[in-house]
């Protein structure tokens, strides 16, 4: 019945509600003023990063790893080589137009990717050229923080592996950047791209217009084609040195009015494997062990971690069928151990040169699986 009703109503039928299609520019037939001109929808949209952790203590909690973001090159740890470089090119004027930054998990690639965005479009109002010098916010720093700067672009590849994705993108590198001096692509995970997205990304990466810079961000180096390598200026992230890992813990420790007994951090630091967000992770884990005030003790850590029995396979699951040299038991004399690459489960694969860069020698014998590492038991447990 109310069907009916609607039917015989005196509104008017859907077809008629649509506006007509008019001329915005020029006037209505009967006067009306010309319409409101309609924003064109953006291409791309950027990705939100991580910003920096409200104040009001009702807010959401923000884990370590994210509030302790760094904001400048002078607060990321362990990666002096490559901050030399890049003040080195900047302040020379010999910036590269593609950028490829790896490591393994959690050192720093995507930060350095943000931070290579603010660098490359720097800008106060007495600066006017690139700078690698970020202690005062520049014009674009806060937008580019927060993920919404038109000229910077953040691409996940992993959700956004298609070669239509990837020609979308690209079909706007060819227009100028609308405020800032470089339109900058920020592709993370960068190995996820399909095949034909990679061949689809050659001939722009091979000359890309001068207002184009690319920023590429990955940790499975070997998966990303030779011709798009050579196209770029490769960055080794290294991994952190469990010294440098326990000040800055302690550091992060104290900013939060949390105490932690040194061993305790020596401990997180060894268990992270030179991995600065694993650190954090644990970090965080560990701060909540102990009530407010109180020291977390090294035992406590000890055990968190999983290490108080020396049979225990430690924090963070083996994988299955994984047996280590004799078949289970004591996993902190299982030898020389398979390492597997991120996400890659028990995949045969041959240790990658490439990564050993990285790794400090003789350290890290443990495999580790993607974000979580078996950590190198034997070590940790007889460590300092
Ligand atoms: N070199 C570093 N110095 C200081 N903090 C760091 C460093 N590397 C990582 N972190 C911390 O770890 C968090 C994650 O870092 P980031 O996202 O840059 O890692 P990533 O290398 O991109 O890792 P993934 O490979 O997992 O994507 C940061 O928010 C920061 O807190
Ligand atoms: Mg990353």
């Amino acid at each position: 019945m109310a069907d009916h009703d609607d039917l015989t109503s005196d509104s008017a039928p859907p077809w008629e509600e649509e506006p007509a299609e008019r001329d915005e520019n020029t006037a209505d037939i009967f006067g009306a003023p010309p319409a409101e001109p309609v924003a064109a929808p953006a291409v791309v949209a950027p990705t939100p990063v991580a910003v920096e952790a409200p104040s009001d203590p009702d807010a959401a909690y923000t884990v370590l790893a994210r509030k302790y973001r760094p904001r400048t090159f002078e607060d990321l740890i362990g990666q002096e080589a490559m901050v030399r470089t890049l003040a080195n090119a900047f302040s020379s004027g010999r910036i590269a137009h593609a950028f490829m930054l790896t490591g393994v998990r959690g050192v720093g690639k995507t930060t350095t990717a943000r931070l290579l965005a603010r660098a490359l479009n720097y800008e106060t109002d007495t600066v006017h050229q690139p700078s690698v010098d970020l202690t005062v916010d520049g014009r674009h720093c806060k937008s580019i923080i927060e993920g919404r700067h038109m000229d910077v672009l953040e691409l996940d590849a992993a959700s956004r592996t298609k070669v239509d994705e990837m020609r979308e993108l690209l079909d706007g590198v060819r227009y100028a950047p609308v405020e800032a001096r470089y339109k900058v692509y920020i592709i993370d995970e960068v190995h996820m791209l399909s095949t034909a997205a990679f061949n689809a990304l050659l001939k722009t990466l091979e000359e890309p217009p001068p207002h184009a810079k690319f920023i590429f961000a990955t940790t499975e180096i070997r998966k990303v084609p030779v011709t798009i390598l050579s196209r770029t200026q490769r960055f080794d992230l290294r991994r952190v040195e469990p010294d440098v890992l326990v000040k800055h813990f302690d550091r992060i420790a104290a900013k939060e009015g949390a105490r932690v007994d040194a061993d305790g951090l020596a401990l997180i630091a060894r268990a992270a494997e030179g991995s600065v967000r694993d650190g954090l992770s644990l970090l965080d884990q560990a701060i909540v062990q102990a009530d407010r005030g109180a020291t977390v003790s090294a035992a406590v850590i000890r055990d968190m971690l999983g290490l108080a029995d020396r049979g225990h396979p430690g924090r963070f699951p083996r994988p299955v069928g994984f047996r280590g040299r004799s078949g289970g038991g004591d996993a902190g004399s299982a030898g020389p151990l398979p390492r597997f690459g991120r996400g890659q489960g028990l995949g045969a694969r041959r240790p990658d040169p490439a990564q050993g860069t990285g790794r400090p020698p003789g350290r890290h014998r443990g495999p580790y699986l993607g974000r979580h590492p078996v950590a190198p038991v034997a070590d940790v447990a007889e460590g300092p």
